[in-house]
């Protein structure tokens, strides 16, 4: 994908000039990434491009380096070339209009927070959101109320959110200005969005998805939320495609003001957005409705198979569309749930035996992101590495169903515990405390409890059962 000759350009590097940039063994970052990026390992991880060039050369993201300047358009304006990109963008999301942004879905986020719920105002999660959405409560002063999925086993991850449950609680408060949804979640479980689209009209709501997991639907044939009746989506252009780290776009819907989105990104946005950021959005779409379409395809496929390989050949438990019809078809979730190992052992012994990097590890599932970039040998490294594990690993009884978090009880908003004054405490100290910043594990980033909730003896013994090396210390108010 991507290759190209190389362009004749006077602000072109030569290969000498980058060969004696590489030695600098005082940039210990470039050095780390660079020994990672030339070793021998297979990448089921975002960046979607999985390394592969989106651009011929390191120098050529230097070249394409620019500012607002002449013929380069400006983001925040909507002007220019970048605004053609948009347009592009949004007709193939099926979307009434699109804007880029360079600082991820988080940007995202709060920018669709700011326009749909505002300063203030309250809104309906499903509890498995991301923590970007409580950051945007903290500095909007928005209210959430949640509601959950029941826990689909053996993964201990949530499954089918009903939208009856998001009905209740529109119903009991009805100050809420909108609905916001993961879809896809990190372990690749789909929301039924037309159903909660069709709720959220008839009580006057807006419907806000978090797909910042799904931006390839479109190459594999499934719509994209806002093609499915949501106003607002927001999409990690990075995570699935091929695209530098960073790249999102909000999609909206008829009806949205599209003022008042624009201007909300740049409210959380950099003035300076990076220009090989936002070609690399322009590029992953003109790819994937392209040529690229072929390759999520047979992603799609390779992921199916890789599925049907663990079921058939390990004795470990794929997630398949018999377990939720509505999956992700590019995202492979095993589970090591009934073996003597972890999760997080799992993805441990995939890197260092056999060099494959997976996405992310919980204590009963390791997760990997297949794209368009994967090289049919990552794939059988993948593939015989968890055969090899398996073989070793006893079997063990199924553990006990996933207890679900307990709910919490809500003592001070968001904002007001996230700007208090603060300290720390390991998590058997916490009882009766009052969270003051997200407890998250860390991928997927989903919090367990959210800055305002009191932390009950409950909420600690789950911690220390299924999350006792990933949360050391919690951020509690102090007053
Ligand atoms: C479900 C979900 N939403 C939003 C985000 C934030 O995305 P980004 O890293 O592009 O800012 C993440 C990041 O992992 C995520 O998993």
């Amino acid at each position: 994908m991507f290759r190209r000759k190389q362009p004749h350009s006077h602000t072109q590097l030569s290969h000498r000039q980058i060969n004696r940039l590489l030695p600098f063994t005082n940039a210990p970052l470039f050095h780390a990434l660079q020994l990672l990026a030339t070793g021998d390992s297979a990448r089921f991880h975002m960046p979607g491009h999985k390394g592969e060039p989106l651009f011929n050369s390191y120098a050529e993201v230097f070249a394409i380096d620019f500012t607002e300047t002449y013929g380069t358009g400006n983001l925040y304006l909507g002007d220019g070339p970048i605004r053609d990109a948009e347009v592009a963008a949004a007709r193939y999301f099926g979307a009434s209009d699109c804007f880029f942004l360079t600082g991820g879905s988080t940007q995202g986020i709060l920018s669709v927070l700011a326009t749909a719920v505002g300063r203030g105002g309250a809104v309906l999660l499903d509890r498995e959101c991301h923590k970007s959405v409580c950051h945007a409560c903290a500095l909007l002063d928005i209210t959430p109320y949640f509601f959950s999925a029941p826990v689909l086993e053996p993964f201990g991850i949530s499954g089918a959110l009903a939208p009856a449950d998001a009905e209740r609680q529109l119903i009991d408060h009805p100050e809420i200005r909108a609905v916001l949804l993961t879809s896809p979640t990190y372990y690749g479980v789909r929301r039924a969005i037309p159903a909660f689209a069709d709720l959220c009209r008839a009580y006057g709501k807006q419907l806000l998805v978090d797909a910042a997991h799904g931006a390839h639907f479109p190459a594999v044939g499934l719509p994209t939320p806002v093609a499915e009746g949501a106003d607002m989506a927001v999409l990690s252009i990075h995570k699935t495609l091929p695209c530098l780290g960073q790249g999102a776009v909000v999609l909206s819907a008829k009806g949205v003001d599209k003022h008042a989105l624009r201007e909300n990104t740049a409210l959380f946005g950099t003035s300076s957005p990076s220009y090989p950021i936002m070609a690399s959005i322009d590029l992953a779409r003109a790819y994937t409705e392209g040529p690229g379409r072929a390759a999520y395809r047979r992603a799609a496929e390779t992921c199916g198979e890789l599925r049907e390989y663990v079921l058939r050949r390990t004795g470990f438990t794929p997630l398949t569309m018999e377990d939720f019809p509505a999956l992700d078809p590019c995202r492979l979730t095993v589970c090591t749930a009934g073996t003597d190992v972890t999760g997080h052992q799992l993805a441990d012994m995939l890197w260092s035996e056999c060099g494959v990097a997976c996405e992310m590890a919980d204590d009963r599932n390791v997760v990997f992101i297949l794209t368009c970039a994967d090289p049919a040998t990552a794939v059988h490294r993948l593939r015989r590495g968890l055969r090899r594990i398996s073989r070793r690993r006893s079997e063990e009884v199924l553990p006990p169903a996933a207890e679900p978090f307990p709910p919490a009880e809500r003592v001070l908003s968001v904002r007001d515990a996230w700007f208090s004054k603060t300290g720390r405490v390991q998590p058997a100290a916490a009882e009766g405390l009052v969270c003051a910043r997200p407890v998250t594990p860390y991928p997927p980033g989903v919090p367990l409890l959210w800055p305002g909730e009191k932390i009950t003896r409950a909420h600690i013994e789950l911690i220390r059962k299924r999350w006792y090396n990933e949360i050391g210390e919690i951020t509690v108010v102090i007053g």
